[in-house]
């Protein structure tokens, strides 16, 4: 496997710096203090094409490979974990299930203006109840004439009051199990739709992330994905893809973390000479360096075998277990590393270790990443 960066490459990964550096490096420890939604960068991001960026030009995407989506995510995870992580919800969880089982008038009406940026998707799959546990749904579609009426709650939905559009998985049978799940395409602004709570999160702040609510929402069929009874494939497909997406936003948040310990030590002195000459951060910088490499290795190998359109389930769930677990580890070595700096918002490092934490929890937890290789391993 070949990790040699094109020069399309290369420039999408300058331009995912560039940006991050001009526009969401500047306020971002206001946007985490005050939990600030990044509305206008979002917007800027759309614009430069980092919303859509695997969708094909004919629905208004960047028609670009997974690696190139990676190398975005992981520039704007060093900075900004709100951010990316919408932009990963965007990209892989709501634009790449459309473009791939949404009907024409569907992509029509719903992907373009989502591959653009010009509105948010959200993708509802968790409920209070069924988390991990994804087969348990509770809401659900009752089909009458040429609508579905939709009934239940979502919790944890990334984008959730910014979103326009929003991908929800619904049980439409329950005497089938998971094979009696659906997807819809619902709008915001639908009678019996409620925005619900904000959650008040120990990191990724800036994300917009609630709960929702469907009381008798009338869902025309025209806006299923796919046949009834698909959704719970839909959606664990569609998680393996935004388990690569994760999985860079995880290396994104441990290199961010490595970067500035690495640039910290060589100002801050200590016993007559810079921190980096003590080999008590010398290791520490080479453990981390380590690590973060590796991890490197199998986000960009997860997107190339996604690329080359092999089955990339073990691949991005081993790629997300273990860039998260580099995150966690990473950024609470660059807090040491900072000492007492470390602990205070100005240095950057600390948003990074809360930000870190829910890498290892969203789009299944390390634990499902866990049963997902295994059983691959044993078939
Ligand atoms: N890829 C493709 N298919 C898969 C799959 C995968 N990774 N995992 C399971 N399946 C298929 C199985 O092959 C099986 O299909 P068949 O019936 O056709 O054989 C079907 O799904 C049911 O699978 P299981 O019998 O294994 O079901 P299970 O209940 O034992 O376990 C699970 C499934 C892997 C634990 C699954 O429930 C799961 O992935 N849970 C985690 C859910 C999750 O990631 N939630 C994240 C929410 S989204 C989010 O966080 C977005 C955000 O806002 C950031």
């Amino acid at each position: 496997m070949n990790f040699e960066l094109t020069e399309e490459h290369i420039a999408v990964r300058d331009a995912a710096r560039e940006f991050t550096q001009a526009e969401l490096l500047p306020g971002v420890i206001d946007r985490d203090t005050e939990a600030r939604f990044p509305k206008e960068q979002i917007q800027k991001m759309g614009e430069l094409g980092f919303m859509g960026m695997m969708v094909d030009p004919k629905y208004n995407g960047g028609g670009m490979d997974t690696l190139s989506y990676v190398l975005a995510m992981e520039e704007i995870s060093k900075i900004d974990a709100s951010a990316s992580v919408s932009m990963s919800v965007n990209n892989s969880l709501v634009c790449w299930g459309l473009e791939k089982y949404g009907t024409e008038e569907q992509k029509e009406k719903y992907l373009k203006p989502l591959a653009t940026g010009e509105i948010l998707g959200a993708f509802c799959l968790s409920e209070p109840e069924a988390g991990s546990d994804a087969t348990s749904q509770r809401t659900e579609a009752k089909l009458e004439g040429d609508h579905y009426i939709l009934n239940g709650t979502k919790n944890w939905i990334t984008n959730g009051s910014s979103a326009s559009v929003y991908l929800v998985i619904a049980q439409t049978d329950a005497s089938k199990g998971h094979k009696g799940i659906s997807t819809f395409i619902v709008e915001k602004g639908w009678e019996g739709f409620i925005i619900g709570k904000k959650e008040d999160k120990l990191g990724i702040r800036g994300s917009d992330t609630h709960s929702l609510m469907f009381n008798d929402v009338k869902v025309p069929v025209g806006n299923r994905i796919g046949e009834e009874g698909f959704g719970f494939s839909f959606a664990m497909e569609t998680l393996n893809g935004g388990r690569i997406g994760i999985a860079a936003q995880a290396l994104g948040i441990a290199a961010g973390a490595y970067e500035l310990a690495l640039a910290y030590s060589k100002e801050r002195k200590a016993f007559g000479k810079p921190i980096s000459q003590h080999q008590a951060i010398q290791f520490k910088l080479a453990d981390m360096a380590t690590q973060i490499e590796a991890a490197r290795m199998l986000v960009y190998k997860a997107a190339c075998i996604k690329d080359q359109g092999e089955d990339y389930a073990h691949a991005s769930a081993m790629a997300k277990l273990y860039a998260s677990e580099v995150a966690m580890n990473v950024t609470v070595e660059a807090v040491q590393v900072h000492g007492g700096y470390g602990y205070v918002k100005e240095y950057h490092v600390e948003r990074l270790m809360r930000d870190a934490k829910i890498t290892q929890i969203y789009e299944g937890t390390s634990e499902i990443q866990k049963i997902v290789i295994s059983r691959n391993l044993l078939k």
